[in-house]
């Protein structure tokens, strides 16, 4: 926004100005191994699932108020509900950070990330709202500040967070990922098709995060043999992937899925559509994300080996699926 159009706001006049936009966006991810374990420094592979986005707009707010709109809440974003307590903070950040002028502004979020499945919607939103600002404001964003500012209000949203999801959410490959290292994008390229099931459950990403800690703190060397165990099928799931081994990969998925599970993150739908997916034929299936609900996902070798799993994923009460071919990812 240049000088010209800040003087023609101050003048409160609609009429004299064509209003200046900000547009950001951002989709969501689906993690293949190591949720809860990247919190505690171990690696996951995760890859971004772009059909699932979300795109926020800004322009100059009519009222004096800054106000919001999405699905889920319009209003001021002073009177925002506590459970986007992030996203105030992320754009009080951004302000802050890079000395915006106050001023009034409408945010426009339009979003498809169906919210608490483990999709990543928290951070994909604050990510679409930093870059909408941003480009707002003219202000160069490095992927650094990105990640900084948002991963602040990921620590609101999930008390505590590896950085996974505000990565995945801004990036375009699948990656490598180990909190606090310089992630490794790679291309999956992989003769699979990974379906995507959404049990309608919504997840509670902040609570089964606590809850792992919480079992850390009473069950240390239980919990630390389980993360060694994830860190070993991580990194052979990595390995797997670069040898190109689907039959390797489902088989990590699958021990993947188990140890979550003892960590207390699973939930009985979640292990019934899961189940479902092994016994028609899926190479490995786990939940992925956060858990306690959210989405589950399992590996198939071909298409209809595919369309049969996410069939049966349905029938065991998955009120969505998508499948994606893993070649062309
Ligand atoms: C949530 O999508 C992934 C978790 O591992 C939390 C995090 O990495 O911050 C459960």
């Amino acid at each position: 926004m240049n000088d010209n159009q800040i003087s023609n706001m101050n003048t409160n006049d609609d009429t004299d100005y064509t209003p200046s936009l900000g547009q950001g966006a951002a989709h969501s991810k689906i993690i293949l191994m190591g949720e809860h374990a990247v919190v505690y420094g171990v690696p996951a592979i995760a890859m971004p699932f772009k059909v699932a986005s979300v795109s926020v707009k800004i322009t100059p707010s009519k009222t004096n108020r800054s106000r919001l709109e999405s699905d889920y809440y319009s209003g001021p974003i002073s009177l925002m509900p506590d459970h986007m307590a992030n996203l105030k903070r992320v754009i009080e950040l951004m302000l802050d950070s890079f000395n915006l002028p106050e001023q009034a502004l409408y945010y426009h979020i339009e979003s498809n990330i169906p919210i608490g499945r483990g999709m990543g919607s928290s951070a994909a939103v604050s990510v679409a709202i930093a870059r909408a600002i941003a480009d707002f404001y003219d202000v160069d964003l490095s992927d650094y500040q990105l990640q900084l500012i948002v991963n602040q209000g990921e620590v609101i949203a999930h008390e505590s967070t590896s950085g996974l999801d505000t990565l995945m959410s801004s990036t375009n490959d699948p990656v490598m990922y180990q909190k606090s290292e310089q992630p490794v994008p790679f291309s999956l390229n992989l003769k699979a098709f990974l379906i995507l099931a959404d049990s309608g459950i919504e997840g509670q990403t902040k609570k089964a995060v606590a809850s792992v800690r919480q079992l850390l703190e009473e069950r240390p060397k239980f919990v630390k043999e389980a993360l060694n165990s994830i860190e070993r099928f991580v990194k052979l799931g990595y390995q797997a992937i670069l040898n190109k081994d689907v039959n390797e990969l489902g088989r990590l998925l699958t021990y993947n899925h188990y140890y979550l599970n003892q960590l207390g993150v699973s939930h009985p739908t979640l292990d019934r559509i899961i189940q479902a997916a092994w016994y028609a034929g899926a190479l490995g299936a786990k939940l992925t994300g956060g858990g306690l609900g959210g989405c589950a996902i399992a590996l198939a070798e071909t298409a209809k080996d595919a369309e049969l799993i996410a069939e049966a994923m349905e029938i065991a009460g998955a009120k969505q699926t998508w499948i994606l071919n893993l070649e062309s990812e």
